[in-house]
């Protein structure tokens, strides 16, 4: 298994994550309109941390990609909001969920992020709390108001990253 990050910068390698990315997010987030997906994932001003299978057989197919989530990062507010978050059907409940949050944590720390937000479906928000999210939201409103969208369906979550807490021991 290995992490990347991936962003829309043209190049060949990066596009054919995104696309198996876009896959893995229609098909594990059904009600999202599939349009708005594949317009945050290929936005420039997103980035996606995925975990890829080392199995050669794969390699460059969409089972390459295990899990991933998509953040925008606001640097001047110093928070993230999490867009979308999923681990393909057959590799789920194995740890993956917490990996690719915890190695998400580890991205902010080098980012400077120290709030991550998003709205959590209502069904994932029992994983989302396993992650140290809270619906009590601390970050000042002021820092996030105008910049994240309300949206209905979903629990507003907030969780802190302390910089100097290594998630991935
Ligand atoms: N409700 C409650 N607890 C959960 C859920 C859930 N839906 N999913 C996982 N957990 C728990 C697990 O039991 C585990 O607990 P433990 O550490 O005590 O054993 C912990 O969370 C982590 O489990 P993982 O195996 O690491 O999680 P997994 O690899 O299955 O990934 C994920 C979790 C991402 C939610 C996955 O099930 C998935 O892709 N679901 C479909 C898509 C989805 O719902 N995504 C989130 C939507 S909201 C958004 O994207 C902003």
């Amino acid at each position: 298994m290995r992490k990347c990050i991936v962003q829309n910068d043209g190049t060949d390698d990066n596009m054919v994550k995104l696309i198996g990315l876009k896959n893995l997010f229609s098909k594990q987030l059904p009600k999202m309109p599939k349009d708005y997906i594949v317009r945050l994932v290929f936005d420039r001003r997103h980035k996606s941390l995925a975990i890829l299978s080392d199995d050669p057989k794969v390699k460059g197919t969409d089972d390459e990609i295990i899990g991933g989530i998509c953040y925008r990062a606001y640097h001047d507010m110093r928070f993230a909001e999490i867009a979308f978050c999923a681990v393909s059907q057959a590799q789920q409940v194995k740890g993956y969920g917490t990996k690719l949050m915890n190695l998400l944590k580890m991205q902010a720390i080098v980012e400077g992020v120290e709030y991550f937000i998003t709205y959590a479906d209502n069904y994932a928000t029992g994983y989302f709390k396993k992650q140290g999210f809270t619906r009590t939201i601390s970050m000042p409103k002021s820092r996030f108001h105008g910049l994240i969208k309300d949206y209905d369906g979903g629990t507003l979550m907030e969780c802190y990253v302390h910089p100097a807490i290594d998630y991935t021991r």
